[in-house]
């Protein structure tokens, strides 16, 4: 669904967002600076032939696999817990992290480990493949809480700067994979606006390599 042929964005509000305006102005794209001084939820950028869905980042993967977006940006995180039937087109290299799991200092062994996340199938899959019985308690924030109170031995989340961690006094134990953000769209919409999407691809593809 588009309105007059505009290409429609599912942006992720929050840490990404910010980094991925950044990255489709120096793309070339007339995208306005001002996007987090508004409550505005669909923000039309005519200028651009696009509109942005002010999205969850959790979400985005649901909304192009809809196809209300045509295509969004999404943490490789996300996109790996939420297996969405959508095509994975660029790397951005943008909100760079990884995924690691994590524990209090000193922590021993025990058997059938609680791990606490926000993302329990990409948890579940890597303790699964190392053939590690764990038992995985879902929660959608603060997850640092949970060994800290006694909720679980270990946690799965995410670590960007590490001050959450240090803060909380807790250490990580395995970095299981890196994390950047990726241009994903709907697979209707790839061949139906292939041009605009291929061009924004290129776009984004030579400013990506300038930058390396
Ligand atoms: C994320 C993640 C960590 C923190 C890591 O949480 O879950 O808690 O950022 O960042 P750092 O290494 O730079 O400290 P987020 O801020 O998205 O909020 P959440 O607690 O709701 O998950």
């Amino acid at each position: 669904m588009t309105e007059n042929g505009a290409l429609m964005v599912a942006m992720p509000k929050g840490r990404i967002y910010k980094q991925a305006s950044k990255l489709f102005r120096e793309a070339g794209l007339p995208i306005p600076e001002d996007f987090d001084d508004s409550r505005k939820l669909i923000i039309p950028v005519p200028e651009a032939n696009m509109a942005f869905i002010m999205a969850k980042p959790v979400d985005v993967p649901t909304y192009v696999e809809y196809g209300v977006a045509d295509i969004g940006i999404v943490g490789k995180d996300v996109l790996m817990e939420e297996s969405k039937d959508v095509y994975e087109l660029l790397d951005l290299g943008i909100a760079k992290c990884r995924m690691s799991v994590i524990g209090l200092p000193g922590w021993k062994p025990v058997i059938h480990p609680r791990v606490a996340t926000k993302y329990p199938n990409v948890a579940s899959q890597y303790f699964r493949e190392r053939g590690q019985q764990v038992e995985v308690i879902q929660l959608n924030g603060s997850i640092e809480l949970a060994p800290l109170i006694g909720l679980a031995d270990r946690i799965v989340d995410m670590v960007e700067t590490g001050q959450t961690l240090k803060e909380n006094g807790l250490v990580e134990m395995e970095t299981m994979f890196s994390v950047t953000s990726r241009l994903i769209a709907n697979r209707v919409s790839y061949r139906l606006k292939n041009d605009a999407i291929q061009d924004l691809c290129d776009r984004l593809g030579q400013r990506l390599s300038v930058g390396r």
